[in-house]
């Protein structure tokens, strides 16, 4: 059953600067408006975590986010930062204190690059040195080339300009960073790539994040937990991106978590996390009579024995021809076909059987060696089964 591959303790603490987030009974009224734009907002972000929240435009999303650093006032209710009222701050302070990225970036376009970066330092009075020492390390972490900083922010490219936005909120350390819609402007591909570079940054800084999106997958791939919101900064549900997938709490929550849910629950899991076939194994030299008793054993649900070498590690599926002679020979009548690993995510394994055409494939561990078999079928009745539910919460738990 699921192995997981869960993370050690020490990657699942929270840096050590960082906060955890409440909001309790949070509403806020802008003037003018009958309605509150966010009406009693309860919300728990554990510190180290991203959280998540999405939900269509104009449910308060913006709004919520920024009464954490005091750039929007709350009407009443109470937001904590580590246990600290943002009430009892210096709203200036704070708004340093806090990173802050927002979807156009907002670099300023006369500084440089590095000037951008060093923006809050600055205001903070760091002496030139640590300046640019902090600098030099918040552009090794965003791992954008040094020869950059002194360009400025139109001579990037937006990918490069929103990486500098990152490392300008991260310039002074924050407990907290709220980032709203960071990489909305971005092309799919490109998005996709500081996706993933930002979990990579995470999973070194680990710090406390709150992260608007109006993208379900954007959403179910970067958060630790996700809040959907509807009108008003209700939310709807608060869960663990498998839970949202597997247990949506309201037809809301399934409406916007989509059609291809099953699908997207693919995306959580990798190879490993589900029981995979036995594979008949069968090498060179072998006498073909002790094949075909493997292949009749009742765990055995594939028709043709895999050839392996001395290291287990597969070569091709024999043939019927190949099991009329004595022995197994050298090499197999059929092609391997793909080879999946322990590692892959599920989605991606599904996507290679498809494409190749066939049933199943051969599972490899790390050192390459054969560890199972992986089919269309395991993955549909595991999709379909019940049971199912639990042992893929516990396989996919976080942290990534
Ligand atoms: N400064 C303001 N004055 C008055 N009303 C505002 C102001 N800012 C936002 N609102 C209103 O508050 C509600 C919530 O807006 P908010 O910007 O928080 O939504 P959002 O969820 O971030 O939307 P989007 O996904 O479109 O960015 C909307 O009805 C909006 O019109
Ligand atoms: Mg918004």
């Amino acid at each position: 059953m699921p192995t997981g591959d869960a993370a050690p303790d020490s990657q699942s603490q929270p840096h050590a600067g960082a906060s955890s987030v409440s909001y309790e009974n949070v509403t806020k009224r802008y003037e003018g408006s009958a309605e509150p734009a966010v009406d009693k907002l309860t919300l728990e972000v554990a510190a180290g975590e991203i959280c998540i929240l999405v939900g269509p435009s104009g449910c308060g999303k913006t709004t919520a986010m920024r009464m954490v650093n005091r750039t929007v006032e709350m009407t009443s209710g109470e937001i904590r930062i580590g246990g600290h009222s943002v009430r009892d701050r210096d709203p200036a302070k704070l708004r340093r204190e806090i990173g802050y990225v927002i979807q156009q970036v907002g670099l300023f376009p006369h500084r440089t690059i590095a000037q951008n970066i060093a923006t809050v330092p600055t205001l903070l009075g760091w002496p030139r040195e640590r300046i640019r020492a902090r600098t030099a390390e918040l552009l090794e972490l965003i791992r954008l080339d040094p020869e950059l900083a002194d360009r400025f922010p139109a001579q990037l490219s937006g990918g490069q300009q929103q990486r500098v936005g990152v490392a300008r909120a991260l310039a002074v350390d924050p407990p907290v960073m709220l980032m709203d819609e960071p990489f909305g402007a971005i092309d799919p591909i490109n998005r996709e790539r500081l996706q993933n570079e930002f979990l990579r940054l995470q999973a070194e800084i680990r710090k406390t994040i709150l992260f608007v999106t109006h993208d379900i997958d954007e959403a179910i791939k970067m958060g630790d937990r996700i809040a959907v919101m509807r009108e008003q900064g209700r939310v709807e549900q608060f869960a663990t991106p498998a839970e949202l997938l597997m247990e949506p709490a309201t037809e809301f929550v399934e409406d916007f978590v989509g059609a291809d849910r099953a699908l997207k629950r693919l995306a959580l899991m990798r190879v490993r996390d589900i029981s995979l076939w036995v594979a008949p194994l069968a090498t060179a030299g072998e006498p073909t009579a002790a094949v075909r008793a493997k292949l009749d054993s009742p765990e055995v649900e594939v028709r043709y024995p895999l050839l392996v070498d001395a290291a287990r590690r597969p070569l091709g599926w024999l043939s019927e021809r190949d099991l009329r002679a004595e022995t197994v020979p050298e090499r197999a009548d059929s092609p391997l076909g793909p080879v999946l690993e322990l590692d892959d995510v599920m989605r991606d394994a599904l996507a290679d059987l498809l494409q190749a055409g066939v049933q199943y494939a051969a599972v490899v561990d790390g050192a390459g060696a054969v560890a199972g078999i992986l089919s269309v079928e395991i993955i549909s009745e595991f999709l379909a089964s019940p049971g199912a539910k639990q042992d893929e919460l516990e396989a996919v738990e976080r942290p990534k």
